[in-house]
């Protein structure tokens, strides 16, 4: 029976990964590390919980012991890497947690996989680690042939990963593998990051805060499509590749929120310009050719209907994002937005 270790399953993308795999694959064995950051969330995982393929294991990826430990009784066949601190505007406060955890998290892991039998290892990275494009330059894009070229303590973090990761492939020939998504959004989705964020003050009838001028552009990708290509790399993706992953999904910021706001049916005054984040990254766009050409993935969620599933699941799942607002994020937020 294939057994799976899923780091970060209990933050966003990784619980979409653990409920995508569990229904995917019912013969597969699922067990999930994660030590239940401020961006954890175990009722998040209240399903699969229910699951006897299923196992939680509460526990930090850099403690070696406690993932020695596991690793010993469990008999994975491979690892797949979510955990990680994942928001850039708290990498600008706080870098080093983001070093600590992206890249010393990363070794720990890889050295376990080298133990305990050289087993397969895919590393989740992000399409931030090629830095930005300009805005005047539709025609170009991210391949997996771009520079890395980062601007945040968070990219930068995520691109010496992704370094140790080749150098473990080379030198060790541990069997890797790593994938550079565009922005998720869908389910489960923090709501310190934009689109949860827009929803939640738009349904509160709080002010919007876009940064800057709010032209800055993001390339969204529902976030069921990101694991239907981590399950096809993890299946058929070639041993020391990268794959970059998104679906020609650029929209700007404003033009987001603006969405967001018509599908809930709020009133554009609620948009409030603020300061910008320091060193703020123009544009991504990923070519995802590769991962179309060799492994035939496409993403099958519009953004257009992507979007509108994603408001309702937050007006659906009220009590899920109502527990984490009204506990310690309300002091990050007024923090972070205070003086902006
Ligand atoms: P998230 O912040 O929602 O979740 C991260 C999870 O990792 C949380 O459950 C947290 O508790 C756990 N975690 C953090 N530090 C840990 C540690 N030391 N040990 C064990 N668990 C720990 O993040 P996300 O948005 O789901 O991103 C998941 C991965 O995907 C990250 O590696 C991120 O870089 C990458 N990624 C994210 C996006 C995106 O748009 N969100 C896009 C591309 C790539
Ligand atoms: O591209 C992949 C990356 O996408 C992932 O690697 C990161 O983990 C993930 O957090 C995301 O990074 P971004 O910085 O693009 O996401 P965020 O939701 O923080 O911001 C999206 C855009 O919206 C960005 O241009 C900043 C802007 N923004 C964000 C917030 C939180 C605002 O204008 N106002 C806000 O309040």
């Amino acid at each position: 029976m294939p057994n799976i270790l899923v780091t970060g399953g209990a933050g966003f993308i990784g619980s979409n990964f653990v409920y995508y795999m569990l229904e995917k694959h019912p013969d597969y064995r699922i067990v999930c590390i994660d030590s239940l950051t401020y961006a954890g969330n175990l009722s998040t995982l209240e399903k699969a919980l229910q699951n006897e393929n299923f196992r939680f294991v509460k526990a930090d990826i850099t403690d070696r012991e406690a993932v020695d430990k596991l690793f010993g009784e469990e008999n994975f066949t491979a690892v797949v890497n979510f955990a990680a601190e994942s928001h850039v505007d708290r990498s600008i406060e706080s870098p080093e947690v983001f070093l600590k955890t992206n890249i010393l998290g990363t070794q720990v892991l890889m050295d376990m996989a080298r133990k305990y039998g050289n087993i397969r290892y895919h590393q989740v990275s992000t399409d931030e680690v090629y830095g930005d494009l300009p805005l005047d330059r539709p025609d170009l894009f991210f391949t997996e042939e771009t520079p890395i070229h980062t601007s945040s303590p968070y990219s930068a973090s995520k691109a010496s990963a992704d370094l140790l990761v080749m150098a473990y492939y080379r030198t060790y020939k541990l069997p890797v593998t790593i994938s550079r998504c565009s922005n998720n959004y869908g389910p489960y989705h923090f709501p310190e990051k934009l689109i949860p964020l827009m929803i939640i003050n738009a349904l509160h009838g709080k002010s919007l805060p876009v940064y800057g001028d709010g032209l800055n552009v993001r390339d969204w990708l529902y976030v069921e499509d990101h694991c239907k290509a981590i399950d096809m790399i993890l299946h058929g993706g070639r041993i020391g590749e990268v794959y970059n992953i998104g679906g020609h999904n650029e929209r700007a910021n404003i033009d987001v929120v603006k969405t967001v706001l018509s599908i809930l049916g709020k009133d554009e005054s609620l948009i409030t310009y603020v300061k910008d984040r320091p060193g703020h990254d123009m544009r991504y766009a990923i070519d995802p050719t590769k991962i179309k050409n060799e492994l035939g993935w496409y993403p099958e969620t519009t953004f257009e209907n992507g979007i509108k599933k994603t408001v309702e699941w937050y007006l659906q799942n009220e009590a899920w994002w109502q527990e984490i607002v009204s506990g310690e994020y309300m002091n990050y937020y007024e923090k972070m937005y205070k003086d902006r």
